[in-house]
């Protein structure tokens, strides 16, 4: 029996679920938030045109904290954390436990934006380095990037197309406005769409995560 048959067996597929709902309600207990569970985007207001998009599902903080350790980062003040599509903010939370410029979340679904401001507004951790959390409303193929270096974050957000447009926006702002940006996929359902532009460099690979740098940031 090989390795990933065992581990998509019913009973530890169980198990595993549990490990992460448990693992979940400790997260916001600790942090008198509220992300865990999941939420379809029916009956949501959606801004913007596409109004297209993956339901909310909150990231496992062990994979994002695998993959916020392993960015290539030697100053965090000089980088602007940015989670595209967003929810109620989990993963923001998360990067706040660098010492990052700043954090901005990016959610189209007003409901899961409302709830993500009034975590903002209750969350109190002692492992937080980060003073500047926010939400904003807006759909991510709409976001206009500030023109700071940036750690772009995605757990699924989305699918191709608006993968595409947003990555073309990434692109050109760096055109305009040469900076770094790395940006960090959690089980990256779109790598393909990042590979086939021809404008990132893969610098780790994992099973949980990539992470990549743009390519003619004016820094090279
Ligand atoms: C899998 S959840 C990720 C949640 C969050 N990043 C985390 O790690 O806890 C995907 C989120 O993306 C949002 N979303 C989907 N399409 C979007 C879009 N075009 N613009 C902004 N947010 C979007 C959904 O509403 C949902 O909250």
């Amino acid at each position: 029996m090989s390795f990933d048959s065992i581990k998509t067996r019913p009973g530890l597929r169980h198990l595993r679920d549990s490990i992460s709902r448990l693992e979940g309600w400790w997260f916001d207990l600790t942090r008198r938030v509220s992300t865990a569970g999941v939420a379809l985007l029916d009956g949501l207001s959606l801004a913007g045109d596409a109004k297209r998009g993956f339901m909310y599902m909150p990231a496992r903080p062990t994979p994002v904290r695998l993959a916020l350790r392993d960015l290539p980062i030697r100053e965090y003040e000089n980088y602007t954390f940015v989670d595209l599509g967003s929810g109620k903010g989990r993963m923001l939370f998360l990067a706040a436990e660098y010492p990052f410029r700043r954090i901005e979340g990016v959610e189209f679904a007003l409901e899961l934006h409302t709830e993500a401001q009034r975590n903002i507004a209750r969350y109190r951790n002692r492992r937080r380095r980060c003073p500047r959390i926010e939400s904003v409303n807006v759909d991510a193929a709409d976001y206009v990037f500030p023109r700071e270096n940036l750690v772009i974050a995605l757990f699924n957000p989305f699918g191709p197309e608006v993968m595409e447009t947003v990555l073309r926006r990434v692109q050109s702002s760096v055109e305009e406005h040469p900076r770094d940006v790395l940006m960090m996929m959690l089980f990256p359902e779109q790598a393909a769409v990042v590979d086939s532009t021809g404008h990132w460099r893969v610098l780790r690979r994992t099973r949980r995560y990539h992470i990549y740098r743009i390519l003619n940031n004016g820094l090279e």
